[in-house]
């Protein structure tokens, strides 16, 4: 089964032909980034606009590099919530439209369960139940994947997202935006023990994650060090920060899996990529917990995952029709239709 799949919820544009939930027959990705740089963050309004400019164009480009005819399409799958809600209604009424047009069945997509998927694209051996960790720049989730369409949330964020927190941070670095892989780069180069950030634990729900007090802290400790005229090591500061929200989630994420008997892990997100929160997952893992974590390629937004995850939302029989809307919150364990 070929699905065409839309994925517009942010500040990509990405259109893919996923075959049997598994395989990538072509993929098209057009990031908006250098856009938004300009502001610092994404601009709804901006990000819509280039969704509306790019969104026909890409899909001509897609379905030229699958090799593949129109008639060989079987399914339409588009994210559908959460996200910008201007950005996902571009990619929604788009999808729509080709699905009436050609006569297609509409599968709306969760862009976290799609998340998840992304790993079915790289793993062919990986099947549900396991233990998830979505990180991404406005999500950070611990869930239980039963079945393919399945979940159960056992920790989130009280406040904001791991990626949000990564980029906030960059930004008072005087990195670029979005500056998550900035941080990850400069990390590297720097002591993650030279700062002492905190870490916040609830002693009620010990899944779940804070980054504010972690974010309000390295704005402080920079803004401290400018008005006193100190020297400060941006490498040191970087590591260091990253060492604080990563060593959050490794270690919640490691206590659940442990604490709920889980063999299979996944990881999933633009967060995801982190070079050091994924060499604490892989040190901190027992020898019997398979961990499984997404090509670079996989972990941010892109439209292959939302094939992957509309095949299995087909095989449970999630077809919307064309009213379905877009919703900029959902929770993951709710169904779209
Ligand atoms: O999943 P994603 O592409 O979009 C959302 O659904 O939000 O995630 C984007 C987030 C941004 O906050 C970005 O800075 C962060 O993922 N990110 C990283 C890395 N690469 C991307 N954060 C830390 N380390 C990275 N290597
Ligand atoms: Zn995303």
């Amino acid at each position: 089964m070929n699905i065409l799949s839309f994925e517009s919820s942010c500040d990509e544009t990405a259109v893919a032909i996923v075959r049997d939930g598994r395989e990538i027959v072509s993929s098209v990705v057009f990031t908006q980034i250098d856009v938004h740089k300009l502001y610092g963050g994404v601009v709804p309004e901006i990000a819509s606009r280039y969704h509306i400019e790019k969104i026909s164009q890409m899909t001509e480009e897609c379905i030229r590099q699958s090799g593949l005819t129109e008639d060989q399409l079987d399914a339409v799958a588009v994210t559908a919530a959460p996200g910008l809600i201007g950005a996902l209604l571009v990619g929604l009424n788009f999808a729509k439209g080709y699905a009436y047009a050609r006569n297609l069945p509409l599968i709306p997509v969760h862009h976290i369960r799609s998340h998840v998927a992304a790993n079915y694209l790289a793993y062919p051996e990986l099947k549900p139940p396991f233990l998830a960790m979505i990180v991404s720049g406005g999500h950070s989730h611990i869930v239980l994947v039963k079945d393919y369409t399945e979940y159960e949330i056992l920790g989130r964020t009280r406040d904001d997202a791991a990626g949000e927190a990564f980029d906030k941070g960059a930004r008072v670095l005087g990195l670029p935006y979005p500056g998550g892989v900035h941080m990850d780069r400069l990390a590297k180069e720097g002591n993650p023990k030279a700062m002492q950030f905190p870490k916040v634990h609830f002693k009620d729900a010990p899944y779940d994650f804070s980054f504010s007090g972690v974010k309000t802290a390295i704005v402080n400790y920079v803004h401290n060090a400018k008005q006193k005229g100190e020297e400060f090591s941006v490498p040191d500061l970087a590591a260091s920060y990253s060492d604080a929200i990563t060593g959050i989630l490794a270690e919640n994420f490691l206590r659940c899996a442990r604490e709920h008997h889980q063999k299979t892990l996944v990881i999933a997100g633009g967060v995801s990529a982190n070079s050091m929160l994924r060499e604490k997952l892989l040190a901190g893992k027992s020898p019997d917990q398979k961990l499984f974590m997404p090509p670079l390629s996989l972990c941010g937004d892109n439209g292959a995952m939302v094939g992957a995850q509309g095949y299995y939302e087909f095989q449970a029989g999630h077809v919307a029709d064309l009213s379905l809307n877009a919703l900029s919150a959902f929770s993951i364990e709710n169904q779209l239709c």
